[in-house]
This record gives C-alpha cells, sequence and structure tokens, in this order.
C-alpha cells in the first residue's frame, strides 16, 4: 500500500553535529529548512560549528555557493546545548555517538520536549531501531534514517522501517527526502543494513591484512583505489568514518550475526583506546594536518624517499609468453614505455592477431586525437613476435601470461630456466596460483615473482607485485622499479590467494549474493546502496555480472579453500548461477537478463 506524504516538515532537528550531525544539518538547511542543531557542551558546540563553516566555506571557494547564500544557509541553523529547543521541531534526527544507551536515553527525553506528532528518526549505523524506538512512548513515529559519509554527498540514504513503524510516517520521511533530492532505499531493521553489512566485512578484512603486516597502509588503500576504481581505500575510509564509530558498528554486527568476518580486527581497539579516531581527532591510520582535515601528512610510517625501490637489473628487452588480452595489453604496455618486447605465441596467427590489437588500439587512440601515426610506427617496431620459446635466451625479464593451470604454467618455467640467461627475471601474471610452485621447479626461485595485472592491461593502473619466500628483495626492488617505470601504481604483497585485491573484493560480492538469497534486500537495491552510498563505480552484481559468475565462484573457492574462513564459503546461489549457465554478460544472463537488451 502507498501512502501518500501528510506532514508538512520546516523545523528540523539534529542532535549531535559530529561527523555526520554537522553535515545532515547542512543538508536540510541547504535546502531552506530551518534546523535546530543540538550538542551535549559549548566544546561539541563549537566543533559543529566549525564544521558547518568550513564545508560551507569550500562551497564557496568551489563557486557552488555564493558568500550570500552560504551566510543565509547558516543563518537557518541554530546552534543549542538545551534539548528544550527542540519543541518546534517537526523532524528529529538523532546523529550522536554510536551507543544503545545514550540513543535511548535521547529518545526518551524527546517525549516530554516534541510536540505528540512529530517524528524522530536516528542515524544509527547499526543499532536495532526498534530497540531505540522502544525508548519513546510513541515508537509508531521513529525511523532509521541512515544517511551516508559525507551526508552531503552521498546520495543514498537508507530508511529503516521497525515492525511498528507507522506506513504515514514512513511515506512522509521517504517523500521528504527525495525533496532533499537523496536518493531513499528502505529496508528492514537488521545490523547493519544493506551497506554496512557489505562494507564492514570488507573494511574490517582490510583492517586485518594491514595488521598481520601483508601489505602496506599505502598499498592496501592503492590496490582498492587504483585497482577497483574505488575512491578511497578501505583504510582511508576508516579514517573518514571515525575509528570508533568502526568499531561500534563492528560489534554490533558480530553480537548480532556471529560472524567472525566482522568481529573488529583488535587494532581497531587499540587505536580507539589511544584516541586516534581518524580524522576528527587528526590521527587513524593515517596521520591529518588537524582535527577534521583531510589532508594527509607524512609520519613514522610513511616511506621515505629513500624508501624509492630501484632498479637492480639492468632492464633493455622485455620478453612476454602469451597472445591473450593479458599478453597483448602487457606487451603494449612495455612498448609505449620505451623497451623492445619479444612475444612468443603458439602460432603465426597467434603473433600477428597481438600485432593487429595494438595496431588497432592505436587507431582508435589517433581517431581521438590522442596519439599520432609517428607514435604507433615508432611503437610497433618496438614490437617483435616469434613462435619459438627458445628466442627468449636474451631477453632481461620475462612476463607469462598464459593458461590459468598451474601444470601449463609449470611446464613453462621450467622451460624458461632452461632458456632464459642467468639473471633475468621470470613473472607470472597469475591471479590465482601459487607463485612458489612456479618457482620450485626452477634453479633460480630467487628470480620468481608474480606481476599480477588488471584488465584492460594497457589501461588499468595497478599492478600487484607478489613475492615468495624466496624471491629476492633485489628482484622485487627492480619489478617495483620497473612497474613505476612504465606509468603503473605498484603494490607490494605475499604469495597468497587474492593478494590483496581480490582477497578483499570477492567475499564482499560473494556477501551479496548472501544478502540476495536471504531476501533482504532486491539486488537493485544493494546495487543502489553501493553506489550512492558508497561511491562505488559499480554495484556488486553489475560487477559480477561483468567478471563473470563462473570466474568469481572459482577465485571465491580458492580464497576457502586457502583461508578455511567459514564466511568465505561460495553462496548456494553463486553456485546455482553457474551451474545453469548463468554466467553474466557473456552468456546474456547472470543475476540479470541481458537477452533483450
Ligand atoms: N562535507 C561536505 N562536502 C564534502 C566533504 C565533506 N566532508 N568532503 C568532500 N565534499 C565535497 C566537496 O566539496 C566536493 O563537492 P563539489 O563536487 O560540489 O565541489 C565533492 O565532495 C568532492 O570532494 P573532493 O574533490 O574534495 O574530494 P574527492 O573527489 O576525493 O571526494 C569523497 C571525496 C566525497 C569523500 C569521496 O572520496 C568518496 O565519496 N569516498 C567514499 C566515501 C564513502 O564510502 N562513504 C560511505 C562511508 S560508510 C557510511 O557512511 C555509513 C556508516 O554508517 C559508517
Ligand atoms: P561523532 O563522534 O563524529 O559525533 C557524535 C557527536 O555527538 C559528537 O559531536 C558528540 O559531542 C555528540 N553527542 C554525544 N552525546 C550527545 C548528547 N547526549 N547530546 C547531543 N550531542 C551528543 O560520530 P558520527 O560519526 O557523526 O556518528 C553519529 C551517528 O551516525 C552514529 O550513530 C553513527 O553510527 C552514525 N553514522 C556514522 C557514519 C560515519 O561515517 N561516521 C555514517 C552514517 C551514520
Amino acid at each position: 500500500m502507498t501512502e501518500t506524504a501528510t506532514r508538512e516538515f520546516s523545523t528540523v532537528g539534529v542532535i549531535g553535529l559530529g561527523t555526520m550531525g554537522a553535515g545532515i544539518a547542512e543538508v536540510f538547511a541547504r535546502n531552506g529548512f530551518t534546523v535546530v542543531g543540538v550538542e551535549q557542551n559549548d566544546v561539541g558546540l563549537e566543533r559543529g560549528r566549525q564544521h558547518l563553516e568550513h564545508s560551507t566555506g569550500r562551497a564557496v571557494k568551489r563557486e557552488k555557493l555564493t558568500q550570500e547564500q552560504a551566510d543565509e544557509l547558516l543563518g537557518r541553523i541554530t546552534l543549542t546545548t538545551d534539548m528544550q529547543d527542540l519543541a518546534g521541531a517537526d523532524l528529529v534526527v538523532e546523529a550522536v555517538v554510536e551507543s544503545l544507551e545514550v540513543k535511548k536515553s535521547i529518545f526518551r527525553a524527546l517525549d516530554d520536549i516534541v510536540r505528540p506528532d512529530a517524528v524522530l528518526a536516528t542515524n544509527t549505523s547499526s543499532l536495532s531501531v526498534t530497540e531505540i524506538s522502544t525508548a519513546n512512548a510513541k515508537p509508531g513515529r521513529v525511523v532509521g534514517v541512515h544517511f551516508f559519509n559525507p551526508a552531503p554527498v552521498q546520495n543514498l540514504v537508507e530508511i529503516i522501517r521497525t515492525v511498528v513503524t507507522e506506513p504515514d510516517v514512513l511515506a512522509d520521511v521517504q517523500e521528504l527526502l527525495r525533496s532533499l533530492g537523496k536518493n531513499p532505499v528502505v529496508c528492514g531493521d537488521k545490523a547493519g543494513f544493506i551497506a554496512n553489512t557489505l562494507l564492514f566485512g570488507y573494511l574490517n578484512h582490510a583492517v586485518a591484512m594491514y595488521e598481520g603486516k601483508y601489505a602496506s597502509r599505502e598499498d592496501i588503500d592503492a590496490a582498492m583505489r587504483f585497482g577497483c576504481g574505488y575512491p578511497m581505500g578501505p583504510l582511508a575510509l576508516l579514517d573518514l568514518i571515525g575509528l570508533d564509530t568502526a568499531y561500534e558498528i563492528l560489534d554490533t554486527m558480530y553480537k548480532q550475526g556471529r560472524d567472525r568476518l566482522h568481529a573488529p580486527a583488535p587494532i581497531l581497539k587499540q587505536y580507539v583506546t589511544a584516541g586516534l579516531l581518524g580524522r576528527k581527532s587528526g590521527r587513524g591510520f593515517y596521520t591529518y594536518e588537524a582535527p577534521d582535515s583531510p589532508v594527509v601528512v607524512a609520519d613514522a610510517h610513511t616511506p621515505s624517499a629513500d624508501d624509492k625501490p630501484r632498479l637492480h637489473h639492468d632492464i633493455k628487452l622485455v620478453g612476454v609468453v602469451g597472445t591473450g588480452t593479458m599478453a597483448s595489453g602487457i606487451v603494449e604496455v612495455f612498448a609505449k614505455a620505451g623497451y623492445d618486447v619479444l612475444f612468443t605465441g603458439r602460432g603465426q596467427d597467434k603473433v600477428d592477431g597481438v600485432v593487429a590489437t595494438i595496431t588497432k588500439n592505436f587507431d582508435k587512440q589517433i581517431q581521438r586525437g590522442r596519439a599520432t601515426e609517428e607514435q604507433k610506427s615508432e611503437v610497433l617496431g618496438r614490437v617483435r613476435g616469434t613462435t619459438s620459446l627458445d628466442d627468449l635466451k636474451d631477453v632481461d625479464i620475462v612476463v607469462e601470461a598464459i593458461a590459468e593451470d598451474l601444470a601449463i604454467k609449470t611446464t613453462l618455467f621450467e622451460n624458461l630456466d632452461e632458456i632464459c640467461k642467468p639473471g633475468a627475471i621470470l613473472a607470472t601474471t597469475t591471479s590465482s596460483l601459487p607463485i612458489i610452485s612456479m618457482a620450485r621447479v626452477t634453479k633460480r626461485p630467487q628470480d620468481v615473482i608474480g606481476m599480477h595485472f588488471f584488465n584492460p592491461a594497457a589501461i588499468m593502473k595497478l599492478v600487484e607485485v607478489v613475492s615468495t619466500v624466496a624471491t629476492d628483495e633485489a628482484v622485487t626492488e627492480t619489478v617495483l622499479a620497473l612497474c613505476d617505470r612504465v606509468g603503473k601504481v605498484a603494490v607490494k604483497c605475499g604469495d597468497r590467494s587474492g593478494f590483496i585485491v581480490n582477497a578483499l573484493l570477492f567475499p564482499y560480492l560473494n556477501d551479496a549474493v548472501k544478502m540476495l538469497e536471504a531476501h533482504y534486500a532486491t539486488a537493485d537495491d544493494i546495487d543502489t546502496a553501493m553506489k550512492q552510498g558508497c561511491a562505488l563505480p559499480m554495484g556488486p552484481f553489475e560487477l559480477l555480472d561483468v567478471v563473470g559468475n563462473d570466474v568469481s565462484l572459482a577465485i571465491q573457492k580458492e580464497l576457502y579453500l586457502e583461508f578455511r574462513e567459514p564466511g568465505f564459503a561460495p553462496a548456494p546461489l553463486l553456485e546455482h548461477l553457474v551451474t545453469a549457465g548463468y554466467l553474466g554478460r557473456k552468456t546474456g544472463r547472470g543475476f540479470r537478463d541481458y537477452s533483450a537488451r
């Protein structure tokens, strides 16, 4: 049943003017509402004021607001430490710390302050809205309105409906949020709702990866930005969210679902206890110029200029084995960067195919005015193809990108070990196989390394440089420096399933499938939540259909086998889609049907 909006909202109260509350107050004031902002003391009030002034000041600087509009906006907001000032509010949004007790005490107190028809909302990220609502004498007028950080930027708002929320309250709040230009998605009262349930497993996993020293904070963040196009890496995002808030969210989610993957990584608690709360306190995983500043400054963990990787090997001639999508992209990357490239294929037609692909890519660029005929002939002049592996005898490094099959790859490494000159680096671009197994069949395990390029290799910036327990440090450094020379962002990690990106990405995608399977939300709502709440370039189901469900299932199975983590078990629905042949865009049907499009 669709209700039509019945209430007029003009005065909105916001309780708590921290990271979220100040942003929420700004959203309402920007849309012409009168706002009463409440803080617990003058210090909180001053911080809230600064937050608002800073945010509107930035909008003026970027010419999104005139100074006059900014002054008007701020003029619509009254700041107070007295909750009684909320007496005239039509709607109150609570955005205080993520504590059930504090929130309940506020909803209890509001009974004696606001009008009986005022709507009450909580911005909780994970706590039970039902439980918060029961602290009020009229729980039917309570809803969750879960804004995303930064509230003025993200369009998603999750509206949490409890079993007692009155339908007209829900309809009115939906209408109100739409009038603010937000996109409300209604969901049930379950810890984490849609977006946090999917986001926080991923964030917590990234913290565990950092805590376990699998990769540096900079590399974990760069991997997700440059490998997946995320607007920020997980550790920088946690700093933006606030580590205390993040801890509470994970703790609540763990207590409700008992999923080990939501048990907050121990280091989070240590940061919170030490008062390192992220951006808001000026230090979290990173150090900031000042509290509430987004500007990261160097600290004891920042790599210094001396740490910049150097080339310990003289690299002139690069070998590539393979003629598929990845191999031809890799040939193009090195040739464009000025290296002579010798690649091998299993037949002349395949070899010619690589040259044809690079030529086609160039022609497209020339048509768009981004390259010239001279550049094309220069680059193609540096590329030579052969059908004989033996021709690789003089290369300084060889990168293989052949079939993802351990037996085929180990045979190749045995051959390369025989053929390539001593000291040549042997690199594999495998996404999932143990690199040490390839190193083991050679007499030079110290020279074997992973270079995990992303598809399309010519465009995607990231390369995961994967060292095994046997890889020589000078070889790792050389490959990192080489990536830099060819314009890639290289991150360093160890030889385990999924490296950084796939290990963080696929369990999140799998969790999305589990959520769909549990009928908590639709694929459309889940995709919308992740795109408009967290600014991800694609929703999980869009991405799964692009990647291919068979590929995703294979990766998820590898992760499950390696880490034996019950939460990594592939979602049965993913397996069923693969069995049914619904592999995604490539078969015309996956989570969505593309046949009619
Ligand atoms: N307040 C208000 N506006 C802000 C802002 C802030 N704190 N930070 C950035 N902006 C605005 C800027 O003014 C700018 O606006 P215009 O385009 O109108 O000029 C715009 O956002 C882009 O900002 P920048 O150019 O400075 O920076 P950017 O492009 O790197 O974007 C970002 C910064 C918006 C934070 C972006 O990196 C992003 O969207 N990151 C993902 C954030 C995310 O995942 N949020 C969800 C967290 S989970 C959550 O919120 C739920 C929970 O319960 C914990
Ligand atoms: P925060 O720590 O930045 O701000 C909380 C503010 O509430 C502080 O300024 C504090 O002084 C104030 N406060 C505490 N008790 C109060 C009281 N009794 N009366 C008035 N003010 C009081 O926290 P935050 O990140 O803004 O989180 C606020 C709420 O929003 C939490 O429920 C959180 O889970 C949720 N949330 C957070 C994010 C995020 O990314 N940080 C996103 C969405 C939702």
